[in-house]
């Protein structure tokens, strides 16, 4: 019997940036730091206590994360300005399921995060695409055209962007807000890897009422594994996300993990400071080859330009280096791992480049 499948889904492949068992794995812009062993306590503490109530529905509001979550972010945010779910990938489909919908649309610049249009898509969201500069900079003219010709009920911003590793001036962000008719993500995923003197979009926060600044705990809490991304908004926004939600979507077990994971939030920052130093490195590395490399604010490097970027990669990999064959043409990105996987990086793209 032929499946009943959507239309728009027919024929597409699910994601999958290649799981491949290598001995330097720097493709998807984990955190290379394992949990401490303090952490690795406390966050098994948290789970033995909670284990004994798994008979038991979680907390639906999980007060006491928000509560945690509302404190490290600062800024004025209260607990009700928080919402959280399993990754800030369910919290932006969460999104585009509130705000988006059929009839609707959903407007972010090119290069930008491969997955926002799967979010529209599955959200049955209209999906425009603008562009960046040569640069990777948002031209604010060019941004507001594209919200005036398409209206979109929601505008997604990564802010360092991925595959780019490029911040938004908080001006941009403000302007975009300003003109936009619907909500804007400012997507801070890697918010904490931002270089000094790069502000965050929450400091927009208490004036700017239709703006959502999304953050996970994937990167700099070093646990992408536990699945839990946040963000902060108004009340209000909040509010609407709560009607979209499943029933208990975030379990007991992820609350308790996620909860004692920021009690660490000075050690796991200090790692985060350890990663822009070598992130710097690597950018300034990258530039004494004469490559081209994005300013990046995040925990990865976009550089190139290859003519066959496919062989770079294959290369890499046969020298046990996995990066990323993502953004524009003859790019490609690489996470910053340890010193150690990082040395590898250079020590297999010489020899790859000396070829
Ligand atoms: C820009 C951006 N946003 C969101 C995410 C999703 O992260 P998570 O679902 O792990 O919170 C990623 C992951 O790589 C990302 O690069």
């Amino acid at each position: 019997m032929a499946l009943p499948l959507r239309e728009e889904l027919r024929g597409i492949a699910p994601y999958g940036a290649p799981q491949l068992d290598v001995p330097v794995a720097l493709n998807v812009n984990e955190n290379p730091y394992p949990p401490s062993d303090a952490v690795i306590a406390d966050v098994t503490a948290a789970v033995a206590e909670v284990a004994g109530t798994l008979n038991r529905y979680p907390d639906r509001e999980f007060t006491v994360l928000r509560t945690a979550l509302a404190g490290y972010l600062g800024h004025g945010v209260t607990p009700s300005q928080v919402w959280a779910a399993n990754g800030s990938n369910e919290v932006m489909l969460q999104i585009l399921q509130a705000f988006g919908g059929p009839g609707r649309v959903a407007v972010s610049f090119a290069p930008t995060y491969s997955m926002y249009p799967e979010y529209a898509r599955d959200a049955m969201t209209g999906w425009v695409v603008g562009h960046r500069e040569s640069d990777f900079a948002l031209d604010v003219s060019h941004a507001l055209a594209v919200l005036k010709e398409h209206q979109p009920s929601v505008v997604l911003l990564p802010s360092p962007n991925n595959p780019t590793g490029t911040a938004l001036p908080l001006d941009t962000v403000a302007a975009v807000c300003e003109a936009a008719p619907g909500v804007v993500v400012i997507d801070e995923a890697y918010g904490e890897f931002r270089r000094e003197g790069t502000p965050s979009a929450l400091e927009l926060l208490a004036k700017t009422p239709n703006l959502v600044v999304s953050r996970t705990m994937s990167k700099a809490f070093a646990l992408a594994g536990a699945r839990l991304g946040y963000l902060a908004a108004s009340e209000e926004i909040c509010d609407a996300i709560r009607v979209v939600r499943l029933p208990y979507h975030l379990s007991a077990v992820t609350q308790a993990v996620a909860t004692a994971a920021l009690r660490h939030a000075d050690e796991l920052l200090a790692r985060v400071d350890d990663l822009r130093a070598e992130r710097d490195a690597t950018v300034a590395w990258l530039r004494s080859l004469d490559l081209q490399v994005a300013d990046s604010d995040a925990n990865f490097a976009l550089f190139g330009t290859f003519e066959d970027r496919h062989a770079v990669w294959q290369a890499l990999l046969d020298r046990g280096v996995l990066i990323r064959e993502t953004g524009p043409d003859g790019w490609l990105r690489v996470s910053i791992g340890t010193a150690e996987e990082m040395a590898a990086f250079r020590a297999a793209l010489v020899e790859v480049l000396e070829r």
